[in-house]
């Protein structure tokens, strides 16, 4: 039987993306849409301007959204899908999970606390029994399990891939899409003809969850990778699909074709989500990129590309699309992980 689920910011850029997920999913079955009290008591079809690029699931499409409160989502949903800001998610989340939910949010909020796992399955689903810790020091019912920063999910991958080389120094610049900053979130009139480089606190996210990400959970306490990661952050003109330029100077030797072997043959997961291969990687130098690229492996592969031995280490590109596996595919592919280790 499918795990009764909701999603809190249905109506938003990735809340969009988490129905158009879970509506076809045979594990879930979506229960409960939630979005800002002037959403709530409209149709889902009223409240969401829908931009996706299929049509609106017709299952949902006549569903009434409610305001984002415990007492506003049936009992027998067992997961919540979370695509709030993070401002709302920091006041709202903690409540549900001590209500007995269990929530896989996208929010930026909590990702850091010490006993709060930030996973992707196929880099460290061992983090996810964090839970435990969670549990016992928070006397939570339910739990919280965070996906990373769209543009993190991104190289960490890589970086996994290339971890038996010693991973010592990172440098990485993005080239980031406007969906990342969500419907609202930059005006044609900043971005067409352009590019910023500035995205507010994102380079701090890069350089601080790579490093929990790639950290060893001893069963009581997370450690965190001493690489040094240094991270430039830019917003450019595409639609969906974050580009990255990545420096990785390693403890051990490692050539281009040590690299492209280490990422092609990193294995992804025995999940619904998980794509086969997970690093696609490209021989041709102008690959990847975001509108040819971005799809790969259903929109959940990371491409790479361009690898070269250079003056700082490996020098490679990597590519994601940011609101498939950089936020609501890393939600539902962590529910899925959920699934599979019976915290459901
Ligand atoms: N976009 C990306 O690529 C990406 C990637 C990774 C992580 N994230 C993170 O995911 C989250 C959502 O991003 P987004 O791009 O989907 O944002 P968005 O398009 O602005 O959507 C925000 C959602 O939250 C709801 N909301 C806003 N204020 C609320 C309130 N006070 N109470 C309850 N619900 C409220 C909105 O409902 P209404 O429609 O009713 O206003 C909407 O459903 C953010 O934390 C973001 O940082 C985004």
């Amino acid at each position: 039987m499918a795990v009764r689920v909701g999603v809190l910011g249905a109506t938003g850029a990735v809340g969009q993306r988490l129905i158009q997920l879970l509506d076809p999913h045979p594990e879930f079955e979506i229960a409960a849409l939630t979005a800002s009290e002037s959403s709530a008591g409209k149709t889902y079809r009223q409240a969401a301007k829908w931009r996706v690029d299929s049509p609106i699931p017709e299952a949902v499409a006549d569903t009434t959204v409610t305001a984002t409160e415990p007492g506003e989502v049936p009992n027998d949903v067992d997961l919540l899908f979370s695509s709030l800001p993070s401002s709302v998610g920091a006041a709202v989340e903690a409540p549900f999970c001590e209500e007995g939910y269990i929530v896989s949010s996208n929010s930026s909020n909590g990702r850091m606390d010490d006993d709060v796992p930030l996973v992707i399955p196929e880099v460290n689903a061992d983090h996810l029994d964090l839970l435990e810790v969670q549990r016992d020091e928070r006397g939570w019912d339910g739990a919280m399990v965070k996906n990373p920063n769209c543009s993190t999910i991104t190289f960490v991958p890589t970086l996994a891939a290339l971890a038996e080389f010693g991973l010592e120094k990172v440098h990485v610049a993005t080239l980031q899409a406007v969906s990342g900053a969500g419907y609202d979130g930059v005006s044609s009139m900043e971005i067409i003809d352009n590019a910023i480089p500035y995205i507010g606190s994102e380079e701090d996210k890069l350089e601080t969850e790579s490093r929990k990400l790639l950290g060893e959970f001893d069963g009581a306490e997370l450690s965190h990778n001493e690489m040094d990661v240094a991270a430039s952050c830019n917003r450019i003109p595409t639609i969906d699909g974050h580009l990255e330029n990545v420096w990785v100077e390693t403890e051990d030797d490692l050539t281009a074709a040590d690299a492209a072997e280490a990422m092609e043959s990193y294995p992804s997961l025995d999940l619904r989500s998980s794509p086969d291969p997970l690093i696609h990687v490209f021989e041709e130098p102008d690959r990847p990129q975001p509108r040819m690229d971005r799809t790969l492996g259903d929109g959940m592969a990371i491409a790479a590309g361009g690898l070269r031995e250079s003056a700082f280490g490996l020098q490679y590109n990597c590519l994601a699309h940011n609101t498939i596996r950089g936020a609501a595919g890393a939600s539902v592919l962590n529910g899925e992980l959920l699934l599979e280790n019976g915290y459901l």
